[in-house]
């Protein structure tokens, strides 16, 4: 093993390691580490083609599409479980053909309108290929949730050559961000499902929420259209 591959290892916890170690990633680390880099390219890519549009939409409208922009890079423990529960070999082969979300980028928005605004202008881009497009704000998830969620392959260039990662998008304004954050926390802090009533109140959270989100659009419509703001 080189000393870059090395060097990699040591970033992560030598539980992280045990862990690979133990399924069909073994013997393979190295290699998985760096498919991770691939991934972390994909998202510094996708990362500057969306600061770079929301800067030129600035200049050009007098205003910034994106409020912030959050990245992860999934665990290997997440990815091990993910493919674990849906009955496939734990290896770098079926992480590459199953799973979409190794690399993901969050993007909040401010208004309402600007979900698809954003959406619509990176995939205007011709080294973008959208692969799959799943519209939770026009239809919401019994949950609630809203968010409007895009896989994507963007080219990286590499040493050797092109190579196409999937990126998972997530777009979504500030109040449907608020919302999915602390509904994903509550979640996470029950071991158990969480009940019925509980549910229900976190559904008639989310819409009161997207009736606001709705209604600052429109204001902010109104305020721009008279050319006061
Ligand atoms: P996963 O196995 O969870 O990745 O599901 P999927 O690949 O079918 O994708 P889906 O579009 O259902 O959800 C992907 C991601 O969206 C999740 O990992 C969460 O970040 C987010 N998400 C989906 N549903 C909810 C929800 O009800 N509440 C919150 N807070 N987040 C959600
Ligand atoms: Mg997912």
């Amino acid at each position: 093993m080189t000393e870059m591959k090395e060097k990699q290892k040591k970033s992560i916890t030598g539980e992280q390691l045990s862990l690979l170690e133990k399924t069909g990633f073994k013997e393979h680390t190295a290699e998985f580490f760096t498919e991770m880099q691939v991934y972390q390219a994909g998202i510094r890519e996708i990362r500057t083609k969306l600061e770079i549009l929301d800067e030129e939409f600035r200049i050009h409208h007098d205003h910034n599409p994106i409020h912030h922009i959050e990245s992860r890079l999934k665990s290997p423990q997440s990815i091990i479980e993910k493919l674990v529960r849906r009955g496939r070999e734990v290896n770098i082969e079926s992480m590459r053909s199953e799973l979409y979300d190794v690399a993901g980028v969050r993007v909040i928005v401010q208004y309402l309108d600007d979900v698809e605004r954003v959406a619509s202008l990176l995939l205007t881009q011709d080294d973008i290929t959208l692969i799959k497009r799943s519209d939770y704000v026009t239809n919401p998830k019994e949950s609630g949730y809203r968010s409007l969620h895009l896989v994507v392959e963007v080219p990286v260039f590499l040493a050797e050559g092109k190579k196409r990662v999937p990126v998972e998008i997530q777009i979504r304004s500030i109040a449907m961000d608020f919302w999915a954050s602390l509904e994903h926390r509550l979640k996470y802090k029950q071991s158990e499902e969480v009940p019925l009533e509980i549910r229900e109140r976190l559904r008639d959270c989310a819409e009161r929420i997207a009736v606001i989100d709705r209604e600052m659009q429109e204001i902010y419509r109104i305020i721009m259209e008279e050319g006061t703001l």
